[in-house]
C-alpha cells in the first residue's frame, strides 16, 4: 500500500468496509445464487440507459412519440441505448421472478431472513411497476390502448376501483395528466424506491451471509 492509501484509509476506514463487503463466508453455492446479482446488474443497466434517454424524451403528447422516434434514428448510439433499455425491461422481470423462485425453492426466506424476502417482494413489485409506468411513455397506439385496459382492471377492483382509476389515470380518461403522472412516477419514484430497497436488501444479505442450501434430511 502507498502512503497515500494508508493516509486516505485512516480518514475514511474505508478498508473495513471493503473486507465487510468482499471478505465473507460463502457456503457451497451453485449458479443459481448468482440471480440476485444478475437482477442488480440489469437493474444498473436500466438505470444508466434510462438517464442517457432523459436527456433526449419529452413527456408530452405533442412530443412524446417524435422524442422517442428521434432518439431510435437520430441520435448516435439512440437505437442502442433504447434498445438496451427496452430488453432489459424484460429481463429484469423475468431474472427477478427467477431470483425469488430459487429463494423460495431453497427456503432461503426462513428466519432469520424474512425482511430480506418483504423487501424482496416489494423489489418484485417495484420492478413490474416500471414496466407499467414505462409502457406509455412511447406513446404510440400500443401504449395508449395497454394502459387504457390496464387501468381499467384497476377500475375493476371491488369499493376502491372508481377511485384508483381516477389516481392512475389523473382523471377519468388517458390524456396529458396520465402521461406526465407515469413518466413522474417512473423516473422518480420507482427509483429512489428501488434505490432505498435494494440498499436495505443488500445490508441484510451481507449482515446475514447468503443462506445454505438446504440438505435432503431438514
Ligand atoms: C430488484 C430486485 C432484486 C435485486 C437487485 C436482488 C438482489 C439480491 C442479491 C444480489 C442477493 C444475494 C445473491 C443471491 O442470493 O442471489 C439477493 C438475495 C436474496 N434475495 Fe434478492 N433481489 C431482488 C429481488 C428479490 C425478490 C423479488 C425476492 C423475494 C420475494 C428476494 C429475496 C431475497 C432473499 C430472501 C435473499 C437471501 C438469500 C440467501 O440468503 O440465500 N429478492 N438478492
Amino acid at each position: 500500500m502507498t502512503k497515500l492509501s494508508i493516509w486516505l484509509d485512516e480518514q475514511f476506514g474505508w478498508n473495513s468496509i471493503r473486507d465487510t463487503i468482499f471478505l465473507r463466508k460463502i457456503p457451497k453455492v451453485n449458479w443459481f445464487f448468482t440471480l440476485g446479482s444478475a437482477t442488480l446488474f440489469v437493474a444498473l443497466n436500466q438505470g444508466i440507459t434510462g438517464i442517457l434517454m432523459s436527456l433526449y424524451y419529452v413527456p408530452t403528447p405533442d412530443h412524446a412519440w417524435d422524442s422517442v422516434n428521434y432518439i431510435t434514428n437520430v441520435v448516435s448510439y439512440g437505437w442502442l441505448i433504447r434498445g438496451m433499455h427496452h430488453w432489459g425491461a424484460s429481463i429484469m422481470v423475468v431474472l427477478v421472478m427467477l431470483h425469488m423462485l430459487r429463494v423460495f425453492f431453497m427456503g432461503a426466506y426462513k428466519y432469520p431472513r424474512e425482511i430480506t424476502w418483504v423487501t424482496g417482494m416489494v423489489l418484485g413489485l417495484v420492478t413490474l411497476g416500471f414496466g407499467f409506468t414505462g409502457y406509455l411513455l412511447t406513446w404510440d397506439q400500443k401504449a395508449y390502448w395497454a394502459t387504457t385496459v390496464g387501468t381499467s382492471m384497476a377500475g375493476v377492483v371491488p369499493g376502491v376501483g372508481t377511485f384508483l382509476l381516477k389516481v392512475l389515470r389523473g382523471g377519468e380518461e388517458i390524456s396529458a395528466v396520465t402521461l406526465a403522472r407515469f413518466f413522474g412516477v417512473h423516473v422518480w419514484v420507482l427509483p429512489a424506491l428501488l434505490i432505498l430497497l435494494i440498499g436495505v436488501h443488500l445490508y441484510l444479505i451481507i449482515r446475514h451471509g447468503i443462506s445454505a442450501q438446504p440438505k435432503r434430511s431438514e
